[in-house]
Parts: structure tokens; sequence; C-alpha cells
């Protein structure tokens, strides 16, 4: 394995791997490091699907607000090459915010309607950020594969809305959620969480199992009543806060009207939480798919 930090050198790092073999497909993972065994996932599943396989490790400015935690996002270069290298990567771009930025940019790439709510609503700006970053990226590598967590859900929507809306020549492979042996999801946020928190936030992967099965027997039916429900799981901590439940179509993540029943359609269903645990502010999902 192989990692580069400038634009040129990841080209010609690229162009050797596939004119060195019978080597073809390229596979991107975007990352922001720090990573854990849902980023593993990605490359593992990149490595299954391409020859190449390049993860990218950049901790994008302009996709973070100004009170959230840019300065303080975790990072750690030698832990995140080595679990890179375990994971099976071939390349890692590590570009600095100079690199990607050398000057402040006048292009952004919006996407309309799939960020206005979830954590578009919570978070403004946040996806302009990322699909503005995610296109760079995918100008730079021009992977045929592109690997991304269905952790982010709403992230899933809006870079394939984008990759539709623009003709990038690139397949958008989402992947399922990797979670720790009690529910949890990885998050390299979670090294936020003091130990009290830690376990309070159990209630997210809790609340939407239970709801998922009182969905799947028949206990509620439409979206109002899932949403209560969620709420009335995620209240059972006194320390979480709720920024949002959703309950909505997946991909378009329009909100299901309350009297709405959840399984009785065509597309899947989101149910989609963000819950601040002290300062922490944590996602989870679920997608349900129709019968
Ligand atoms: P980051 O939060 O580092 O996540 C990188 C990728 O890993 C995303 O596709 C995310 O959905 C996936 N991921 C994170 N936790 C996961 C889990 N528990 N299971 C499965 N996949 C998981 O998402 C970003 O970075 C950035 O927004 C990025 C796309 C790199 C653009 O800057």
């Amino acid at each position: 394995m192989k990692s580069v930090r400038s634009i040129t050198e990841l080209r010609e790092q690229i162009q050797e791997l596939k004119s060195s073999s019978h080597k073809k497909t390229v596979g991107l993972v975007p990352t922001m490091g720090y990573l854990h065994q849902g980023h593993a996932s990605l490359i593992r599943a990149a490595k299954e699907k391409s020859d190449i396989v390049v993860v990218s490790i950049f901790v994008n400015p302009i996709q973070f607000g100004p009170k959230e935690d840019f300065e303080t996002y975790p990072r750690d270069e030698k832990r995140d090459l080595a679990a890179a290298e375990e994971a099976g990567a071939d390349l890692v771009f590590l570009p600095s915010v100079d690199t990607m930025y050398p000057k402040p940019t006048k292009t952004k790439i919006a996407v309309a309607e799939v960020t206005t709510g979830l954590c578009g609503a919570s978070r403004p700006g946040h996806f302009d950020g990322v699909t503005t970053v995610v296109s760079k990226l995918f100008n730079i590598v021009q992977p045929d594969y592109a690997f991304f967590g269905m952790k982010d859900a709403q992230q899933v929507a809006v870079i394939q809305q984008m990759v539709f809306d623009l003709n990038f020549n690139v397949k958008v492979v989402p992947c399922p959620i990797i979670r720790e042996e009690d529910g949890l999801a990885l998050s390299s946020r979670n090294v936020y969480l003091s130990p009290e928190e830690r376990s309070q936030a159990l209630v997210l992967s809790r609340s939407l199992r239970e709801t998922k099965a009182a969905i799947e027997n028949g206990e509620i039916r439409t979206a109002r009543e899932a949403r209560e429900l969620l709420v009335n799981k995620i209240s059972e901590s006194e320390i979480a806060v709720i920024d949002y439940v959703e309950v909505a179509s997946f991909p378009e993540l329009l909100t299901l009207e309350d009297g709405q029943p959840i399984m009785e359609r065509e597309e899947p269903v989101l149910m989609a939480l963000a819950v601040k645990f002290g300062r922490t502010r944590l996602i989870d999902n679920c997608l349900l798919s129709p019968k």
C-alpha cells in the first residue's frame, strides 16, 4: 500500500497501478479518517468489487458549521494507515486543506430537496460541503465505484442524486451499517462519549430495533405511531436530547404523513434519528423495505 499527499502523485500512482498489470477498475472510499470497522467494511467491499482500492482521508472543513467540531475532530494518521492497509487499500490519499482548497472555493455543488430535511435542517450548508468535496474527489480519482455507508443514509441519497443529475461516471455502492455488539453504530465521534453517555446512547439502536419489530408484527401501522414510539423509547434516557426523529421515504426523503401506513408502500421507508448526549450529536437509522 502507498500513501500520497498530492493530487498529481495520486493520479500518477493510479495510472501506474492501471498500466503495470491488467488492473482496471478503481473503487474509492471517501473518509474523514479515525478509521473504525465501519470504514474497514467499506474498504473490504471496495476490494471485492474493484481492482484498485483508493481510500481518501480528509477532514473537510467546508462541511462543518462554525460551531461544529472541525478543530477537535479526532485524527490519527498512523493508525489510519495501518487500518486501511489491513482492510485492503492499495492507495491512501491524505491531502492537506491547502491541497484541496489552495484558495477558498468559489464553486459549490448544492443538491436541492433531499438536503432540506433531517441533517440538512440541523446542519445548514453541511451537504453542500459534502457534495463539493465528493465531486472534487470523483474528478481527482475518476473511480468506477464509490462506497458509502448507510450509517449516513441521507448522504447516500444526496450523493446518488448528484451523480444522477451531473452524470458522474461512477456507480455509488451503499454499504450496511456496522455496529458494536451491543448495537451502537460505529462512529468516529463515539470517542467523545463519557462512559455514562456511551451506555445511554444505546437507546438509539434499541428504539429503532424495537420500533421495527412493532411495525413488522403489526402492533403499529402508521408513520405517526412509529414517530411516537421512537420518541417515547428515546425519552427513556434522561440525558438524550432529540434533534430529530424522522420517518421518510427513501431515497426521496419526503416525510410520511401522520396517517400513512409504513409497510404498504412501493418504496423503502427510512426511520432516522439524531440525538445529543452531552455535547455529542449521534445519528442512527433503519431502512424498512417493502414486503
Ligand atoms: P466519515 O464520517 O469518515 O465516513 C466515511 C464513510 O464511512 C461514510 O460513507 C460513512 O457512511 C461510512 N461509515 C461511518 N460509520 C459507519 C458504520 N458504522 N457502518 C458503515 N459505514 C459507516 O461521511 C464522511 O466521512 C464524509 O462526509 C465524506 C463522505 C468523507 C465527505 O467528506
